[in-house]
C-alpha cells in the first residue's frame, strides 16, 4: 500500500465505524489495521465483526442504529474508551430496499431512512464538539444512487442523496476549522448489500461491480489528498457525471428502465 495511507493512517488515534460486520465498513477496519496496527477502532452495529487479525484492537458497541436512541446510546457507550488524539468517524451502516414502494413494508422503508440519515446525522452531531477539539475527520459511505432519482428504489436513492448533499455542505461549513469531511459515493459492490435489499438474482455486472477493498481504498486516497467528493471507479465516475448532466427527468426515466428489467427478470424466475 502506498505510503501516503501509511502517513494517514498514522494521523488517527481512534477509527469509528459504523456498520464493521460487514462489507465496506469490514474493509475499511481491515485496511485501516493494515496500515497502523496500533489503531483503535471502535464499532457500531447490531452484529459483532468477526476478524481473525492478530493485534487488531477493536470494541464493538452493539447498536440498532435504527432505534430512537440509537446513535445517543452508541455514543455514550463508546465516548469513554476514545485514545488521545485524532478521531476519524466513518459513517458506514445503510441497508436498500428493491420494489415499489413502500415494499417490503412501510416500516421497513422508515428504518432505512432512520439508519441512512438520522442515525448518521446523529453522530456526526455528537462526534462534532469532539472533533472540533482534537481534529479528525469524517467519512461519509454514499452511493452513485444519489446522484439521480431511483424508482424501484425510491427511499434508498433519495437517503443518499441527502448523504450526497449533506456530506458536501457540511465540508464547506467546517472547511478550515480542523475537521476534513470526505463524501464517498461507490457503485454497484460486492457485498451483502443486495441480498439484504431483497434482489433475488444476481444484479451485479461484473463490468462494473468494484470489491469492498476497492472502494475502501479509492476512499482513503481520497481522504489522503484532501478530497471532498469521490465516486468510487473510473465507470462510475462517467455514469454519475453525464446522469448529472441530463434533466432531472430523463435520468429518473432511464433508472426506471433499469431498475424495472431487473424486476421484471425476478417476477419471472417466482
Ligand atoms: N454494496 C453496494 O453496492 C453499495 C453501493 C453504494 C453504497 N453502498 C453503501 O455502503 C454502505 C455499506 O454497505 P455494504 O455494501 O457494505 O452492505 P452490507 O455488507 O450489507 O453492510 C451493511 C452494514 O450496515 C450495518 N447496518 C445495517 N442496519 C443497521 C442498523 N440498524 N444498525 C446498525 N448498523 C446497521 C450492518 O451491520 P449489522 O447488520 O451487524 O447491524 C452492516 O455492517 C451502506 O451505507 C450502503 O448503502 C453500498
Amino acid at each position: 500500500m502506498g505510503h501516503y495511507l501509511e502517513k494517514l493512517a498514522r494521523e488517527f488515534a481512534t477509527v469509528v465505524v459504523t456498520g464493521g460486520s460487514s462489507g465496506i465498513g469490514k474493509a475499511f477496519i481491515e485496511q485501516l489495521h493494515s496500515l497502523n496496527g496500533s489503531l483503535v477502532f471502535c464499532n457500531l452495529s447490531r452484529t459483532e465483526p468477526q476478524f481473525d487479525r492478530a493485534g487488531l484492537i477493536l470494541r464493538h458497541y452493539p447498536c440498532d442504529l435504527g432505534e430512537r436512541d440509537g446513535p445517543q446510546a452508541g455514543f455514550r457507550a463508546l465516548a469513554d474508551d476514545l485514545q488521545p488524539g485524532r478521531i476519524l468517524l466513518v459513517n458506514n451502516s445503510g441497508f436498500g430496499a428493491y420494489g415499489p414502494f413502500p415494499e417490503p413494508n412501510l416500516e421497513h422503508q422508515l428504518a432505512m431512512i432512520d439508519v441512512n440519515v438520522r442515525a448518521l446525522t446523529a453522530l456526526t452531531g455528537l462526534f462534532l464538539p469532539l472533533l472540533r477539539e482534537r481534529g479528525g475527520a469524517v467519512v461519509h459511505v454514499a452511493s452513485t444512487g444519489g446522484f439521480q432519482p431511483t424508482p424501484y428504489m425510491a427511499t434508498y436513492g433519495a437517503t443518499k442523496a441527502f448523504v450526497l448533499h449533506w456530506g458536501l455542505a457540511l465540508e464547506r461549513e467546517l472547511a478550515g476549522s480542523g475537521v476534513q469531511v470526505l463524501t464517498s459515493c461507490p457503485g454497484p459492490t460486492a457485498t451483502d448489500f443486495f441480498l439484504r435489499a431483497g434482489f433475488k438474482q444476481r444484479v451485479l455486472s461484473p463490468a462494473l461491480a468494484q470489491t469492498p477493498e476497492q472502494v475502501v481504498r479509492e476512499t482513503l486516497s481520497a481522504l489522503a489528498r484532501g478530497r471532498r467528493l469521490r465516486v468510487c471507479g473510473w465507470k462510475n465516475r462517467i455514469l454519475a457525471a453525464v446522469g448529472s448532466t441530463l434533466p432531472k427527468t430523463w435520468v429518473t426515466a432511464l433508472s426506471a428502465a433499469v431498475l424495472r428489467r431487473v424486476r421484471l427478470a425476478q417476477l419471472k424466475q417466482k
